[in-house]
């Protein structure tokens, strides 16, 4: 199975590609994760991408294009993977049909989640995350089981993203209306479009999102 959810900051791609993940075995690929790591990782380069993603922009497509197709040969990744937060672009789009093309795969269904513009900013104002495994919680939303600890991992420490931001959260979402939405039209042509109402609460989006899978990919 290899699906892309598509949506912009806090309408829960990661929150529920990780249920995805945790239902269905398959792999999640994170661009945002993999950025952020890269900027421990790498000297010059993490600098350039830690102003890019706090400043709200996207970083360069080639660096997104190159991280995904290793990512993506990557033996976790037989069994197939949802895609969160990639592609943002036509180019990347178009990057990753040629990838896939190539291994002579392609997408099963790109979903569609839609939320309310004051929605995201209150969702991604109030967002935590754990620091080990990087479950994703929300102060009023979706909460730990008890307040202090991981459900996922039992670990006690959380931190915030620094691109979180309201001033940063608008200028994301600016970017998403700008270069990121086209590429709805892009997946409906192609007859991979689904769309849920991302406003709902997190189990029942899980729900919907187990429903179009069964309904569209077997
Ligand atoms: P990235 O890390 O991908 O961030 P994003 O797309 O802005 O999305 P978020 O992670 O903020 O939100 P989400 O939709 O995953 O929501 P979540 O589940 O966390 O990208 C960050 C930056 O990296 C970009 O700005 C760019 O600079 C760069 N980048 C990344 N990919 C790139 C690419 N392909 N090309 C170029 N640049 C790239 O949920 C949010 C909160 O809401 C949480 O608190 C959660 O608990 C809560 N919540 C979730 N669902 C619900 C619900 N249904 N009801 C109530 N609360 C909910």
């Amino acid at each position: 199975m290899r699906l892309v959810l598509l949506g912009p900051p806090g309408s829960g791609k990661g929150t529920q590609a990780k249920w995805l993940k945790a239902r269905y075995g398959i792999a999640h690929l994170s661009t945002g994760e993999m950025l952020r790591a890269s900027i421990f990782e790498d000297g010059e380069l993490g600098r350039e991408i830690r102003l890019l993603m706090e400043s709200g922009e996207l970083v360069p497509d080639d660096l997104v294009v190159r991280m995904i197709e290793e990512k993506i040969a990557r033996p976790e990744c037989e069994k197939g993977f949802v895609l969160d937060g990639c592609p943002r672009t036509l180019v990347q789009a178009e990057a990753l049909d040629q990838m896939l093309s190539d291994k002579h795969m392609g997408l099963n269904l790109v979903i569609e989640m839609t939320v309310d513009p004051d929605e995201v900013i209150r969702r991604i104002s109030g967002r935590f995350s754990c620091i080990s495994c990087g479950a994703s919680y929300h102060v009023t939303f979706n909460k730990p089981l008890s307040d202090d600890t991981c459900d996922y991992c039992g670990h006690t420490e959380f931190e915030k993203r620094s691109d979180d931001s309201e001033e940063t959260v608008r200028k994301r979402l600016d970017s998403y209306w700008s270069k990121t939405a086209t590429l709805v039209s892009y997946y409906r042509d192609k007859d991979l479009l689904q769309s849920v109402d991302s406003m709902k609460p997190v189990n029942t989006v899980s729900l919907e999102i187990g429903r179009l899978i069964s309904n569209y990919v077997g």
